[in-house]
């Protein structure tokens, strides 16, 4: 990548930013302020079903949400600011690692990316499966949800499958507590609050005769309110607790806290949509979509700096996360005008 960045003449690369990003910079015609564009770049732990000829060559591994992608329409914009120049200012292209798991976004942030770059504004988009191609919508204001972890260790005690009344079974006491956290979203939290609590994974036991000492569940929460967040993780742990009295187990919660939400600047957010109609047409862009409950953490970004996420939509085919996803080419020139679009808009040469 950096080679490409190199042969497209853009002015200074930054490599080893959060370890395996690169920051490279365009200079534009005459003074004026510099725009941060973001592509994510990360991998998913997914064995890719696509079989095409360009699938993954890293066994157990694939780009199943299209950060290849993002970071193609990128390039495909350095190479056409580096070589028209058509604004002032500077352009920050911000190739980050790690956004699905590790928050690259926050590390490129605390880093002092924004600060050392000078970066006043920034912008990224995501491609989605199943709206239409090549056409854009986003929100002002909050976009998408903040993200927690959270997992729950039961200890019991094991023994023979036909003797339970000699266990303490964390079975039990696991189906329990998953069914009982469910009634957080629909006992303890007012309707109108957006709020999802999954579990995705509950382990124990190895065969149908035993009764295992132990038990554990994972899952996600997702918010936008800091203050129903704070009620989950207070819920949590009085039900975790008290499940693991009433089945006679021990059990432990541990709670992480994850990605913000994701918070668009309602002018950036209209200006963005601008542009996208400019490059997508009208009517191909709609700049009220309204929120969802996935987590992206460019949060961590537009905290730092005013900005807007955009989704592009790719057409028909598997979802994100999904073995068979294929990140559709026809959308990567749309995306990559896009972005350069954004600069020559904010900073037009006089
Ligand atoms: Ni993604």
């Amino acid at each position: 990548m950096t080679e490409r960045l190199r042969e497209f003449g853009v002015d200074e690369i930054h490599n080893g930013i959060a370890k395996t990003g690169v920051v490279a910079i365009i200079n534009g015609r005459g003074e004026g302020p510099t725009i941060g564009l973001r592509a994510d770049m990360d991998a998913l732990p997914i064995a890719e079903e696509t079989g095409a000829e360009y699938a993954s060559k890293n066994p157990g591994k694939m780009h199943a949400c299209g950060h290849d992608g993002h970071t193609t329409m990128l390039l495909g914009a350095a190479r056409y600011l580096a070589e028209t120049r058509n604004f002032k200012g500077r352009v920050a292209l911000l190739f980050q690692p790690a956004e699905e798991e590790g928050g690259g976004a926050n590390v490129m942030v605390e880093e002092g990316v924004m600060d050392r770059f000078d970066i006043a504004e920034v912008y990224a988009l995501h491609n989605a499966p199943g709206n239409d191609e090549g056409a854009f919508f986003t929100t002002p204001g909050p976009l998408m949800a903040a993200v927690d972890t959270f997992e729950i260790h039961i200890q019991g005690c094991g023994g023979h499958g036909a003797m339970p009344h000699e266990t303490r079974d964390p079975v039990m006491a696991a189906c329990g507590i998953a069914q009982a956290i469910q009634t957080i979203v629909s006992r303890n939290n007012y309707a109108l609050d957006d709020l999802v609590v999954s579990v995705t994974q509950i382990h124990t036991g190895t065969v149908n005769n035993v009764i295992p000492d132990t038990a554990y569940i994972n899952g996600t929460v997702r918010t936008f309110d800091p203050k129903v967040q704070k009620m989950v993780m207070g819920r949590m742990q009085q039900i975790v607790e008290g499940q693991a009295v009433s089945y006679g187990v021990e059990a432990r919660l541990d709670y992480q806290v994850g990605y913000p939400a994701t918070v668009n600047h309602p002018d950036k957010a209209a200006f963005a949509a601008e542009v996208a109609r400019e490059v997508a047409g009208d009517g191909r862009v709609i700049a009220d979509a309204g929120r969802e409950m996935g987590a992206e953490d460019f949060s961590y970004m537009l905290q730092a700096r005013p900005g807007a996420y955009l989704f592009l939509g790719q057409g028909d085919g598997a979802g994100l996360h999904h073995p068979k996803y294929d990140f559709n080419d026809e959308i990567a020139p749309v995306g990559a005008s896009f972005f350069a679009r954004i600069v020559e808009k904010a900073l037009p040469v006089e």
